[in-house]
């Protein structure tokens, strides 16, 4: 047989990453929990129609396609928004607004694997419906906010934009939709000239095209500064001014409710994802070029997908890229440290009392493993402390005559002997 390995852009977790992993996707279920949003849990195959609807060209190329034996068209999910647009049209309409819903779990995008991007990937991901106010926008600004705080982040800060902007201009100079996604497409991989030469080539003035130029360059982490600038550049183009005095209210709420975090205004800052209406928003760390998180308003997806016009927004938190930035800002996951024990009969006669005295621990929840390699006591300790047991209970024949056993402290080595009755409570005193 030859050796398997995973396959291209596939990863295993080994316990340590997978702790990592599962640490980050906690505190992301934490937060869904602080804010009101409940759990769904979706398929990972859907329809390819329903995730290619608004994808965008991007995620497009790059999804896992196939016909199933019923030669039926699915894919892998590349994100959970349109499966959550999806649930919501088929199976939510009737519930109150705002309804907010969490998910987590794998997706899958034909990715160049590299630093940061993967074919197999996690996130943590809210989705905010029914509200078209600014302070849903705020909120989705501020959970995000609050993740990276919890998780220990100190210095990152958010990119944020206005889909409004540009498809403003670009409406009133009547670029078709389609074609304004060409341009978005363009602005997202950051192929600025390109964009400027599509939009000239699609009929948009002159004028027009000097516009966008200097949106492009009105950039800067000084809020007010930059929105008034841009304001000053789309001046008689109405949806445009309208995005920018959307973007001004959402950033003054969540300001003035106390909340500082670095921001990043580009006037020109486009996503991928084609179902985006408004606000739009990634998080960075200094160090790592791609995005921690992303997120924004698609407010007509709903619609599109056969529900009542229902505005939204959301935000997808990446779990692996959050494990990597940890690592390499030194972050390190608050987790106090863990009892653990291992129980060692001395010899063979002893092991059914091992299991029984470590099904009695289990029940007082502390976490009890039985030696099961048939090892000698001195070896079997070596190997608890390579498992970074904090305790072990030596089941011994004289002792146990007694109704006692002899509990060892692995970390400062010291050992005596301890009512059986008394082993649990011996144990949480000594991690209390
Ligand atoms: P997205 O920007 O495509 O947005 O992905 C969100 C996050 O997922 C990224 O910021 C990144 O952390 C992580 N991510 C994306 N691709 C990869 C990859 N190849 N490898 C590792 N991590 C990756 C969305 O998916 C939208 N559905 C977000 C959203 C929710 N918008 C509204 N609601």
């Amino acid at each position: 047989m030859p050796k398997f390995k995973t396959v291209r852009g596939m990863r295993d977790f080994l316990p340590k990453d997978a702790e990592k992993m599962r640490y980050v996707e906690v505190a992301a279920r934490n937060i869904a929990r602080l804010y009101g949003y409940g759990e769904v849990i979706t398929p990972i195959v859907e329809h390819y129609n329903l995730l290619t609807a608004k994808s965008g060209e991007e995620i497009r190329k790059r999804m896992y396609a196939f016909r199933d034996m019923g030669d039926r068209r699915v894919a892998l999910r590349p994100e959970f928004t349109a499966s959550i647009a999806r649930l919501v049209t088929a199976k939510m309409r009737q519930e109150p607004k705002p309804m907010k819903l969490f998910c987590a779990g794998s997706l899958y995008r034909y990715d160049e694997p590299q630093y940061g991007r993967f074919r197999e990937f996690w996130q943590a991901n809210y989705e905010l419906i029914g509200s078209s106010k600014p302070e849903a926008d705020a909120e989705i600004l501020t959970l995000t906010y609050d993740l990276m705080e919890r998780l220990g982040f100190r210095n990152y800060w958010f990119k944020i934009g206005h889909v409004g902007i540009l498809r403003g201009i670009l409406t009133q100079e009547t670029v078709a939709e389609e074609q304004q996604n060409t341009i978005v497409q363009l602005l997202d991989k950051k192929k600025w000239n390109e964009a400027l030469t599509a939009t000239h080539k699609l009929g948009a003035s002159q004028s027009c095209v000097a516009v966008l130029k200097k949106l492009l360059e009105t950039r800067g982490k000084d809020v007010s500064k930059v929105l008034k600038e841009a304001k000053h550049v789309v001046e008689g183009y109405e949806g445009a001014v309208a995005a920018v005095e959307n973007l001004q209210e959402i950033l003054e709420l969540t300001r003035n409710s106390g909340i500082k975090f670095e921001t990043l205004i580009e006037a020109g800052f486009a996503r991928g994802l084609e179902y985006y209406t408004g606000m739009i928003f990634e998080c960075y760390v200094p160090n790592i070029e791609v995005a921690l998180a992303g997120g924004g308003r698609y407010d007509k997806l709903i619609e599109l997908f056969g529900g009542e016009p229902t505005p939204a927004l959301g935000v997808a938190q990446g779990i692996d890229r959050l494990v990597l930035a940890m690592k390499k800002h030194g972050v390190t996951p608050k987790v106090p440290e863990k009892t653990k024990v291992m129980i060692i009969p001395v010899d063979e006669e002893l092991r059914t009392k091992a299991i029984e005295l470590s099904i009695n621990l289990r029940k007082a929840k502390i976490p009890a493993e039985v030696e099961v390699m048939g090892r000698a006591v001195s070896k079997a300790l070596s190997n608890a402390d390579r498992r970074e047991v904090t305790h072990a209970v030596i089941v011994g024949p004289e002792e146990l005559r007694e109704g006692k056993v002899v509990l060892k402290d692995m970390k400062n080595r010291e050992q005596r002997t301890v009512e059986i009755a008394n082993l649990s409570k011996e144990i949480l005193e000594d991690t209390s």
